[in-house]
C-alpha cells in the first residue's frame, strides 16, 4: 500500500523570514511562499493547506526530501480536506523578518544579511513590516487565538521598532505562549508586563561564563549588563534559559562550560540548553561532518554537572539527532 505523510511543523507553523514564509522551523529550508501583501494573506494558508494534501496523498515536496520530520501517516484514512474552515489555522508564528542586532556573534546564522554591522538604536525591518500581516490574519481569523505560540527571533528584538506594538498585539489576541530569543545586552521592560499575562520564556544566548568569552564570541564588550540583566529576568514569573552554542576553538572545552555552570549557579537560573554551531556543517568533508569526539565528553559533563546543581539540561531534539547519528549528514 502506498505510504501517506505527515509533518506536525507544516500543519502548525508559520516562519515570517526576510524574504520568505516558510512552513517549517528557523533551521531548515523547508517549503515557503514569498511574503504576500495583507490583501493576499490568505494565500500562505491556502500553499501550506495544499503542502498537508499532497504529504497526505504520498507526495514529498522536494524541499521536505529526506526531512526527518516526515512522519508516516497511521490513521488509514486519507484526510477530508475539502474546505477551508476544516484546515488547522496558524498556531506557532516564528518572528524573524528582521536582522539587525546589537551585537555580532561570530558563529551567527543570520550575520549574511545584515553583514554583520551592529545597530544601537531601534529601526524597521529591512525587508517588511509585520504588524499589518499579523492584523490582517486576526482579522481573517486564520489564526488559532487559543493555542497560539509565539517565538521572536530575528535579529534581536530589543532593535526592533515594531517589537512592543508586536508582542501588544498577541497580548490583546490572547495569545498562549510568547518565547523571545535575546542576547540580553539590552533589559525589555514589556517582560515584566506580559509575563503576568501570558506564560513568557526568555531565552538567552550567552554562550560562555567570562566577560572575555563574551568579547570574543559577541564582538562586543556587554557582559556585565547581561549577567544584570538575567538578575532581573531571573525575579519574574516565567520560564528563563540560558543558551550556550559550542564554537570550536573558542569555547568548546571543559574550563569555558565549567564558567558557564557557575555563571548559571551565581544568577540562580535552572534552565540550560546546549548546542553545536550549525556553521559546523560548512566543514563537510566526503558529503558529511563527523562530530569530534570531545563533543561527546562535553555533553556528558554538561549532563552531569547541570545534574548535580539541579539545572535542567536541555538538549534539542535536533541536536540529539545528529549526535546519534555522528555527523551533520548522512
Ligand atoms: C539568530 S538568534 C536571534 C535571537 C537573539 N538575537 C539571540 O541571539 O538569541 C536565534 C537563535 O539562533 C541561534 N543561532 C544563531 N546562530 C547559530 C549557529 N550558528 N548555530 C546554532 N544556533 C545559532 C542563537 O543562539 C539564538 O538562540
Ligand atoms: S517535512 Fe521537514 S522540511 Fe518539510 S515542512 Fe516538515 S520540517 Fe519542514
Ligand atoms: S545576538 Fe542573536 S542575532 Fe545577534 S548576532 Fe548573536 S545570534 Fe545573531
Amino acid at each position: 500500500m502506498k505510504k501517506r505523510y505527515y509533518c506536525k511543523r507544516l500543519n502548525e507553523t508559520l516562519n515570517f523570514d526576510a524574504l520568505k514564509v516558510f512552513y517549517c522551523c528557523a533551521t531548515r529550508t523547508g517549503p515557503s511562499i514569498d511574503i504576500p501583501k495583507p490583501d493576499k494573506i490568505k494565500d500562505i494558508i491556502t500553499k501550506r493547506n495544499k503542502l498537508i494534501r499532497m504529504l497526505d496523498k504520498g507526495i514529498i515536496p522536494e524541499e521536505c526530501s529526506g526531512c526527518f520530520d516526515l512522519k508516516e501517516q497511521e490513521n488509514p484514512k486519507p484526510l477530508i480536506l475539502s474546505a477551508f474552515s476544516k484546515l488547522p489555522k496558524a498556531n506557532l508564528i516564528i518572528v524573524k523578518h528582521f536582522k539587525q542586532c546589537d551585537c555580532s556573534c561570530i558563529y551567527c546564522c543570520e550575520q549574511y544579511l545584515s553583514g554583520r554591522k551592529i545597530v544601537l538604536k531601534s529601526k524597521k525591518s529591512d525587508y517588511y513590516d509585520l504588524l499589518p500581516i499579523i492584523k490582517e490574519m486576526y482579522k481573517q481569523n486564520i489564526i488559532d487565538k487559543k493555542e497560539l505560540d509565539v517565538h521572536f527571533q530575528g535579529g534581536n528584538v530589543s532593535v526592533l521598532d515594531e517589537f512592543e506594538d508586536l508582542v501588544n498585539i498577541f497580548i490583546e489576541n490572547g495569545v498562549k505562549r510568547i518565547e523571545i530569543a535575546t542576547n540580553g545586552i539590552k533589559y525589555l521592560p514589556i517582560v515584566e508586563e506580559i509575563c503576568r499575562k501570558t506564560f513568557v520564556d526568555i531565552n538567552i544566548s550567552i554562550d560562555c561564563g567570562t566577560k572575555e568569552t563574551f568579547k570574543k564570541i559577541k564582538t562586543v564588550d556587554k557582559f556585565e549588563e547581561v549577567k544584570e540583566n538575567i538578575k532581573k529576568y531571573a525575579k519574574l514569573p516565567l520560564l528563563l534559559r540560558l543558551k550556550y552554542i559550542l564554537v570550536r576553538g573558542v569555547n568548546d572545552n571543559i574550563q569555558e562550560l565549567t564558567n558557564y555552570i557557575d555563571l548559571m549557579k551565581e544568577t540562580g537560573v535552572k534552565n540550560s540548553e546546549l548546542m553545536i554551531d550549525q556553521c559546523d556543517s560548512e566543514f563537510i568533508q566526503n558529503g558529511e561532518f563527523k562530530i569530534p569526539n570531545y563533543y561527546y565528553d562535553l555533553f556528558d559533563f554538561y549532563q552531569r554537572k547541570c545534574k548535580e546543581n539541579n539545572i535542567e539540561a536541555n538538549i534539542w531534539e535536533y541536536i540529539r539527532e545528529i549526535l546519534n547519528k555522528g555527523s551533520f549528514f548522512k
